[in-house]
């Protein structure tokens, strides 16, 4: 069963499977509706992917942050470094765990943090740096690794749009401290509804996250700290169980219909595509993103021709109303992530998507000429 939308391509396309509504059901009927047998085993499988020796689930990706940092330890004039250019839950999360976001601008030809501009952000407060896998990418990790290694400072990944994507043959999340993941509706794998992953081999973290996440309980009516309600539903992770057994087929066909993409649209004048892996990356295409100064214009043209796609993120997270009053940040502050939101548009991608209709994508995108 396929969720409706009203193009005739649309962008994404969440799943809901008659295994995922008996699941859902079974749960609902049989389990405690919090904290059911599924959530447990849906740790346990989460962790096992990932490679991680812990997983703990919360009510979204932005708690799942949230908790990590405060899990962590890290204190309130802790310096975290991050990128202005994800959803802004991002950096949210940094601010609702008490820390301070600092901004660091992207590398040159890509949409992740930039180490050595991460290098220059590093002060005595710096606690953590947060790379954010952008729609599907890894970021950097072995720069942003031997850097933090040096300062003695953690790595929190961002791992919400890469659910499965690999670096060096392990799957992000496993490659930093912890690794955070969403499983909103939009995501490579969902849970039918929000949800989020810690994942970790820290065990102390693992168990303050535990705690965190469940009103700060120590025992049923004793508690260690000042925790959240921000646990995932049983039901929600009865689902999540049977994503993620269909995860790495998703990925498969992201992965082919990108190449599919790339061969259709390589050489178009004016339009710039997702940069490639080197070696020992490995994509999942949350995102299909490509750049033209004509973005406006495509938009309308695939949207006239019944084709969805949208911005991934108009607006930069710096200049944003709260973060300019907050921070005084103003135009200028990072070039690159500004010109990149101005120029990126994402189109349809997901696991429902056709040879047939990629190509129909790709025809309207070859249409319009994009002289500079
Ligand atoms: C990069 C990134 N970080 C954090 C989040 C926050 O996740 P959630 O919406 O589950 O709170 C999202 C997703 O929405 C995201 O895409």
């Amino acid at each position: 069963m396929q969720v409706k939308h009203g193009f005739k391509i649309p962008l994404m396309s969440p799943v809901v499977d008659q295994e995922m509504l008996q699941a859902a059901v079974l749960a609902l009927q049989s389990e405690k509706l919090v904290m059911g047998e599924s959530v447990y085993k849906f740790e346990e499988e989460f962790a096992r992917y990932c490679g991680t020796r812990h997983a703990v689930s919360t009510a979204s990706g932005t708690a799942a942050l949230q908790i990590a940092l405060q899990s962590m330890g890290i204190e309130e004039s802790g310096e975290i470094i991050t990128t202005p250019f994800s959803f802004f839950a991002t950096s949210n999360a940094v601010i609702h765990a008490g820390a301070q976001p600092r901004f660091a601008d992207l590398e040159k030809d890509g949409f992740n943090l930039d180490p050595e501009k991460v290098e220059l952000k590093l002060t005595p407060k710096t606690r953590a740096i947060i790379p954010v896998h952008l729609y599907g990418h890894p970021s950097r990790m072995h720069e942003l690794r031997d850097l933090a290694d040096d300062k003695g400072i953690r790595i929190v990944e961002d791992a919400c749009q890469a659910h499965g994507a690999e670096y060096d043959g392990r799957r992000v999340g496993s490659l930093g401290d912890v690794g955070c993941f969403s499983f909103y509706t939009s995501k490579n794998m969902t849970v039918c509804g929000d949800g989020g992953m810690i994942v970790t081999d820290d065990e102390q973290v693992a168990d303050a996250a535990r705690s965190f996440r469940d009103c700060g309980r120590a025992s049923k009516y004793t508690m260690s700290r000042i925790g959240y309600t921000s646990r995932l539903n049983t039901v929600n992770a009865a689902i999540g169980r049977v994503q993620l057994r269909r995860l790495d087929t998703w990925n498969e066909t992201r992965r082919k219909m990108a190449s599919m993409y790339r061969r259709e649209l390589d050489g178009t004048a004016g339009l710039e595509l997702p940069p490639g892996e080197t070696p020992g990356e490995r994509s999942v295409y949350h995102l299909f993103v490509v750049r033209s100064n004509h973005r406006d214009k495509l938009a309308t043209h695939l949207e006239k021709n019944g084709v969805e796609s949208a911005i991934h993120y108009p607006v930069p997270i710096h200049l944003q109303a709260p973060y300019r009053a907050r921070y005084g940040y103003s135009e200028g502050s990072f070039p690159i992530a500004e010109s990149v939101a101005g120029r990126v548009l994402s189109l349809p991608i997901h696991p429902s998507i056709t040879e047939e209709e990629v190509k129909t994508v790709s025809r309207l995108v070859r249409d319009l000429t994009y002289s500079k």
